[in-house]
């Protein structure tokens, strides 16, 4: 593990510092937040950064708008949360990088906060274009990433900026470098990987690392779908994601010569279209008009049976829709089960987390990333864009 500068050796009072944060929260349907623990676990390098009289200055994403104003994701809910929780205001300069930005910076007194509307209403943020990163830079005098969800990407606010200013880690970053870096060094064997979730062309290519690294990966949710569909079954009306074709056949092709095990799922819940009943049917049995929205008991037993003698485990991705109670039990039995399982126990991911906290198992993880993506990439060991920029300790 390399050890990035961090922010204690910094000198703060008085200086306009750019802050990374991840605050790409789970949200209700209004926009409102639906879990703030992405805010929450920043808050010791924010509630650092004003006892020592810093001007800050926060930037993140929220959801994914591809570069145009969308008012779904408007950071408004998330700095209403953020002042709260602060107990002062966080006024959102809305033009990120205009005349509010600049002017509201300038301004800000010792110990004050602004924050930048999401960064990705903006073109410039996922392009790394550098006009962009250069406006973003001239905002601040020091640059502190705290955005350990968003490392593995290479955008201006992740790279651009930090290419542009004294750059420093934040103490979240700090710290899911350290408990991640449990998972990379030597993990105790045997080693699963637990893996769901929906972000399935993002996760999916990833998942061939695992292979030699872990002992055995169980993969259910949605990144299940493609993997079932391309051993030949018909998976009813479910909607499966395209284009993974080559990714599935090199993934096959490198899982022969590992030793991982892969276990998927032999049986799921189903929903059918115009009722609220739900069937469990085994995986070859799946009528034309049936959703898949969750693992069946017997794949359930399967998950915990590979999980039984485990060492570590990474989990990834819920296992069904979980946010429905009609599709929790899966994720539920596999993850209370861990509960009584000794070892060291990793969750990650912003939707994953939620869900851990509604279903009322968080006690069967030892730490909880806020990363989603970027946990799944740290703990296989890949060099992520937004932590290889900073200046090592
Ligand atoms: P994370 O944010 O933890 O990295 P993802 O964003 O990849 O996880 O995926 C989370 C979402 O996956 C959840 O909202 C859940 O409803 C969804 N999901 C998982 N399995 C299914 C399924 N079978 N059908 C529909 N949605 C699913
Ligand atoms: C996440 O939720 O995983 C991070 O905020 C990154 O979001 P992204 O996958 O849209 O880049
Ligand atoms: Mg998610």
């Amino acid at each position: 593990m390399v050890a990035k500068r961090g922010i204690q050796v910094a000198s703060l009072r008085g200086r306009r510092v750019l802050v990374r944060v991840d605050f790409n929260v789970p949200q209700e349907a209004n926009g409102q937040v639906a879990d703030d623990r992405r805010i929450q676990e920043a808050l010791p390098t924010l509630n650092h950064l004003r006892a020592a009289g810093a001007r800050t200055i926060l930037m993140s994403h929220l959801g994914r708008p591809e570069g145009r104003h969308d008012p779904r994701f408007t950071l408004k809910p998330v700095v209403h949360r953020l002042s709260a929780i602060l107990g002062q205001p966080v006024p959102l300069a809305s033009d990120i990088i205009g005349i509010q930005a600049i002017e509201g910076s300038a301004r800000l007194a010792n110990g004050e906060f602004l924050m930048l509307e999401n960064l990705r209403f903006h073109p410039g943020e996922e392009a790394n274009d550098p006009a962009f990163a250069a406006a973003l830079a001239r905002l601040g005098e020091l640059f502190v990433e705290d955005a350990f969800g968003t490392l593995h990407r290479a955008h201006a606010s992740t790279v651009g900026v930090p290419s542009r200013l004294p750059s420093y880690a934040g103490f979240l970053v700090e710290r899911e470098v350290r408990e991640l870096s449990r998972l990379v060094e030597r993990p105790e064997r045997p080693y699963v990987a637990l893996l769901g979730g929906a972000k399935v062309a993002d996760k999916l290519p990833l998942l061939a690392s695992f292979l030699g690294r872990a002992d055995t990966v169980a993969i259910g949710g949605a990144l299940a779908f493609p993997f079932l569909a391309h051993r030949g079954h018909t998976l009813g009306a479910t909607e499966v994601e395209g284009g993974l074709e080559d990714v599935l056949v090199e993934f096959d092709r490198a899982a022969m010569g590992a030793k991982t095990e892969i276990v998927l799922p032999t049986d799921a819940v189903l929903e059918r279209p115009g009722t609220s009943a739900t069937d469990v049917v085994e995986i070859g049995a799946i009528p034309p008009d049936a959703i898949i929205r969750d693992i069946g008991p017997a794949t359930v037993a399967r998950f915990r049976g590979a999980l039984l003698d485990s060492r570590t485990v990474f989990w990834n991705g819920p296992l069904g829709r979980a946010e429905d109670p009609r599709f929790a039990a899966g994720t539920r039995d596999v993850l209370a089960h861990l509960a009584s399982i000794p070892g060291y126990h990793v969750g990650a991911g912003g939707d994953s987390a939620r869900i851990a906290q509604d279903l009322a198992v968080t006690s069967s993880f030892q730490f909880l990333s806020t990363g989603g993506g970027a946990a799944l990439e740290f703990v296989q060991g890949t060099e992520l864009p937004g932590l290889a920029i900073l200046p090592d300790a």
